[in-house]
């Protein structure tokens, strides 16, 4: 039996979104708002999918306590309060949409879990706007 479990996490970041070799006339036309200089923020909801077998010695697919544990070292102690674009080095050359965010809070969850895991992650920006990516 497969069974997913999920855990939600959450952090608060700032970000601009625009391109270093485009002029800000160019930034501003695709990236309108988002590329305010002076940056903005964002409250980031976060939901980790777990997918694998019932171990069946211990009941579980993962200990939930394990994610927790990733999530927090790998997320929010690397997100939380920062601003994405000059404090987080997976930004440096990568503009942080939440396309580009999630994919990097994928492939940082992913490192650390047991490869027989499947993952699913989903990103909420604000309340309406969301992206999830499973690796594919
Ligand atoms: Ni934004």
């Amino acid at each position: 039996m497969r069974v997913t479990v999920n855990r939600k996490a959450h952090f608060n970041s700032a970000h601009r979104l625009y391109r270093k070799d485009w002029s800000f006339e160019k930034n501003d036309a695709i990236f309108g708002k988002c590329n305010n200089p002076n940056y903005h923020g964002h409250n980031y909801e976060l939901i980790a999918s777990v997918t694998g077998e019932i171990d069946q010695e211990t009941g579980y697919v993962i200990d939930v306590k394990i994610l927790k544990d990733i999530i927090k070292a790998e997320v929010e102690d690397a997100f939380d309060h920062k601003n994405l674009n000059l404090d987080v080095p997976e930004f440096k050359d990568l503009n942080p949409t939440a396309e580009n965010i999630v994919v990097v809070i994928y492939n940082k969850i992913k490192a650390k879990l047991d490869a027989n895991l499947d993952l699913e992650v989903t990103l909420y920006e604000t309340p309406r706007n969301f992206v999830s990516y499973s690796g594919n």
